[in-house]
């Protein structure tokens, strides 16, 4: 298998764009191959997790081509998914079988989802405990040491749905979006409330496409069909470049000294941009200049030039608005002055791998001092002194694998990090930071 080395930087320069949000290209997917009609949709994110979207919907009988970046999606509705022949495989990406979940809630069929070690491992109970108030069958696996959940593979067969007034237990927008696939296919109104509002993509996508969706002033979100004739309007899908991925180039740039990095196209959406948010109070020199707008989606261009950083706290709803920032920021806390904390992210221990356990054992193996808590982590900033090479286990986390590699760029010595795991959000990570200067090569 072939890795990424990396090593110390000088000053990274230039502009540069990243590849379409991966959040966003899933539903533009998922709900593309729901519209009257085919979609066209620019600047998809070809990671192995849209992929692995595309496929399932193939899997389901939707014609989807891919050409470079662009989708053409022939829309089939609700009613025009066919019974897949064999289990969707969903790969690493959660996104995929939560939403699909919802989705399939509703058909008449019975499908099969599974995934990757780490999606195997991830917990789906909270998504079929309400699919199954509303109506559906769904079972999975049954792990002893977490008996009240179930993980993948799991087996869904839908049927007539209910609607469901629900207050979901944990503010999660794949959870939040599965249940509105299903309320729409679903008899009557269902109303929805999160304890924080967690990014909303959906909500966003789902109102532009003329779907009967609205969000409260109390934040509830309501989904109405009834009178609606289950059709969404087949509009062309623009989709901004990924925050997330951008996140890890703005952060290079403002840890590798005389740094002065653009980041065009990316997507600022406030539910989502909670990174950036941070970075400024941690001292950041951003530059945030906003563009337009895609699909109601905010879009900008980000400049980040090195500076010195200092120890923060990230909790509550900014770390809800940062989540998947957070390996990405741990190495910015790693790099600045001064204590950083991180708190009310119980959710990191079930994403792509124990983010938590991962991001203080790499740290620590760079040298910075992390004390983990059950809910978050510290870190001791190692200020002036850089950080120590060595080998990245990513376990399969993409983003483990890039915060990796970002903070070898400071690193005396070498830094290896396993090259696949990254393709899964971000495959052009290692030509983008090397046309930006970065000393990274594929060996
Ligand atoms: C996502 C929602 C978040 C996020 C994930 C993508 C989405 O997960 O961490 O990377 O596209 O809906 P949760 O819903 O588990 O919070």
């Amino acid at each position: 298998m072939s890795s990424l080395h990396v090593s110390r930087s000088g000053p990274l320069r230039g502009s540069c764009r990243v590849p379409g949000d991966k959040s966003i290209s899933h539903r533009a997917l998922l709900f593309g191959a729901l519209c009257d009609g085919v979609v066209e949709a620019s600047g998809l994110g070809k990671g192995g997790d849209n992929l692995s979207t595309a496929a399932a919907l193939r899997a389901l009988g939707v014609d989807v081509r891919i050409d470079g970046t662009e989708a053409r999606i022939a829309g089939v509705g609700f009613g025009g998914l066919q019974a897949a022949s064999a289990a969707l495989d969903c790969g690493n990406s959660g996104t995929t079988i939560r939403l699909l979940l919802g989705l399939l809630a509703g058909r008449p069929f019975e499908t099969e989802m599974c995934g990757d070690a780490s999606l195997t491992r991830r917990p789906m109970g909270r998504v079929a405990t309400p699919l199954r108030q509303m109506g559906a069958a769904i079972d999975g696996r049954i792990d002893p040491a977490r008996p009240n959940d179930i993980f993948p593979p799991l087996r869904v067969r839908g049927g007539a749905l209910a609607g469901i007034t629900h207050q979901l237990k944990v503010a999660s927008a794949q959870l939040k979006s599965a249940i509105i696939l299903a309320a729409l296919q679903a008899r009557g109104a269902s109303e929805l409330r999160e304890p924080a509002r967690s990014r909303d993509h959906t909500e966003r996508m789902l109102g532009f496409l003329g779907a009967p969706i609205s969000t409260r002033a109390d934040g509830a979100i309501v989904v109405d069909p009834t009178g609606w004739n289950g059709r969404l309007r087949a509009a062309h899908l623009t989709i901004p470049g990924d925050l997330s991925s951008a996140t890890f180039l703005i952060i290079a740039a403002l840890t590798v000294p005389g740094s002065d990095v653009t980041v065009e196209n990316v997507g600022l959406n406030p539910t989502r941009a909670g990174a950036l948010d941070v970075l400024r109070a941690m001292g950041a020199d951003l530059t945030i200049e906003p563009i337009g707008d895609a699909m109601g989606e905010p879009v900008g261009r980000v400049r980040a030039r090195a500076s010195r950083l200092r120890g923060v706290r990230v909790a509550g709803e900014l770390a809800l608005r940062a989540i998947d920032e957070i390996p990405a920021l741990a190495v910015a806390a790693a790099r600045a002055e001064g204590e950083t904390v991180f708190a009310d992210l119980a959710e990191l221990r079930i994403k792509e791998s124990d983010r938590i356990a991962a991001l203080a054992r790499e740290l620590g193996r760079a040298g910075a001092r992390v004390t983990e808590q059950p809910d978050g982590f510290t870190v001791e900033g190692l200020g002036a002194r850089p950080p120590a090479g060595g080998t990245v286990v990513p376990e399969h986390d993409h983003r483990i694998a890039m915060a990796g590699a970002i903070l070898g760029l400071g690193a005396g010595d070498e830094t290896a990090v396993p090259a696949a795991d990254i393709a899964t959000s971000f495959p052009t990570f290692a030509e983008t930071l090397g046309n930006l200067g970065a000393p990274i090569a594929l060996r």
